[in-house]
């Protein structure tokens, strides 16, 4: 970033010896890369003390702003009391009965660390109840880093549907075999390749809001109802979607039901926990009783069910209930993407904004983005150019991909947040 100080730029060398520079796949470019001392709210500050509006906010999970005052009275209350169990406790136990009250596919949860391990068990537990190997997932949908996730989410070129594209190098040869991948929003591609696969596929996965592409009218119904034609069970990942969208996430924004569905970001509020939410008939595949006895989908983990995540989780589905809280939350987003789209279309600068809730993603083109083909099509290399221009003038985004919003962000951020925008856009221009 420019006018780093020189303790800033030693830092950044010493993650750049130690860590490669980046904690995963998100790295930003040398001339803008920085190191986060702390969050507060809807804000994020670097070491050397410069500020930003935060719209990664973690990757999602801080739905309600960093170190939300309700969230760290918990989290140290219950540090005191013992950070982790490996066995029941009663912060998790009361988690577990808020999600199922919340969730409308749930009867029963059983709790992770991270999505990519949620999505990984939702599978695994499909195959084990259906006795099927094979899965569907649609191009573009990213469910993790987990073997079976990483197809035909990220790549470079359209699918030539329904062979996958492997996202990653050392993936096994033998994944790709059961994995068939579809188009987003393609109804009739989804009915064939189902009636085609049916003997063999244990689920279809979707991200219900994938990535900020929107479903189209009809399109989650559809998906509803050829599953359930073929025997084939149908899993949300709503580790986005989940209290984001809606305090019932996708399912209740959009009134379908899936059999099973995965958790993460905002449930642990901001500590790592995720879940696999579903009907208990199915859950039951995972009950270790069963071993030697009947088909057992293997389910652990050193951290499930962390007392620290379960009490971050509780403060933070609490303030998520209290009246007004998606209101805000729908609000604010609406006023910045009509407030980008005006200052778009002043400048004569063709773009197309997709979302739902408080997410969203912008798009270089003057054509409706409705799947994955419509993403690659769009000016991507202006899009991310826009998002390092952001980053630039002080908003914490991931470059050319999606915003997130929280309950944290106040009038004033969304007014400063505009002023960025106008000043990036006549960058890119
Ligand atoms: C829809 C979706 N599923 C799964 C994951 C993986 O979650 P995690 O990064 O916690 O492994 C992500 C992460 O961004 C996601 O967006």
């Amino acid at each position: 970033m420019p006018g780093r100080s020189e303790a800033h730029e030693r830092l950044l060398r010493r993650a750049a010896t130690v860590l490669g520079g980046c904690l995963g796949s998100f790295r930003l470019p040398d001339d803008v890369a920085i190191v986060l001392a702390r969050g507060a709210g809807s804000h994020v500050y670097d070491v050397d003390g410069r500020e930003y509006i935060d719209y990664l906010l973690g990757s999602g999970p801080l739905l309600i702003g960093h170190a939300h005052p309700a969230v760290v009275a918990a989290v140290q209350r219950q540090a005191a009391l013992g950070s982790t169990f490996y066995t029941l406790n009663e912060p998790i136990v009361e988690l577990a009965e808020r999600l199922i009250e919340a969730i409308p596919c749930a009867e029963q949860v059983k709790l992770v660390s991270t999505g990519t391990e949620a999505t990984l068990h939702a599978l695994r537990i499909a195959r084990a109840y259906t006795g099927k190997p094979a899965v569907l997932k649609f191009e573009g949908g990213f469910h993790g880093v987990n073997d079976y996730a990483l197809m035909s989410a990220l790549a470079a070129r359209p699918t030539d549907y329904p062979t996958p594209i492997p996202d990653s190098a050392g993936i096994p040869s033998a994944v790709e075999a059961d994995v068939l991948v579809a188009r987003w929003n393609d109804p009739d591609l989804l009915d064939a390749l189902v009636a085609t696969h049916a003997d063999r596929l244990a689920a279809v996965i979707c991200e219900p809001l994938q990535r900020a592409l929107v479903p189209a009218p009809g399109f989650l119904r559809t998906l509803r109802e050829v599953t359930e034609r073929y025997g084939v069970l149908l899993i949300f990942d709503e580790i986005v979607t989940g209290f984001r969208l809606a305090y019932g996430g996708a399912q209740e924004r959009y009134g379908v039901v899936p059999d099973l569905a995965t958790y993460g970001k905002a449930i642990g509020g901001g500590y790592p926990l995720a879940a696999i939410a579903g009907r208990a008939e199915i859950m039951a595949v995972a009950d270790p009783t069963r071993r030697g006895r009947a088909p057992l989908a293997h389910l652990g983990g050193t951290f499930n069910g962390n007392p620290i995540g379960a009490v971050a989780g509780l403060a933070t589905l609490e303030v998520l209930r209290q009246p007004g809280s998606y209101e805000r939350l729908y609000a604010v987003t609406e006023r910045l993407t009509s407030g980008l789209r005006a200052l778009a279309a002043e400048r004569g600068i063709p773009l197309t904004i997709s979302g739902d809730g408080p997410l969203f993603q912008v798009f270089f083109t003057d054509q409706p983005v409705a799947d994955y083909p419509g993403v690659l099509a769009s000016d991507r290399a202006r899009a991310r150019a826009f998002g390092l221009a952001c980053l630039a003038r002080g908003l914490f985004v991931n470059p050319g991909e999606k915003f997130y919003v929280s309950l944290a962000h106040t009038d004033a951020d969304v007014e400063r947040t505009l002023a960025i925008f106008a000043d990036a856009l006549d960058a890119v221009a």
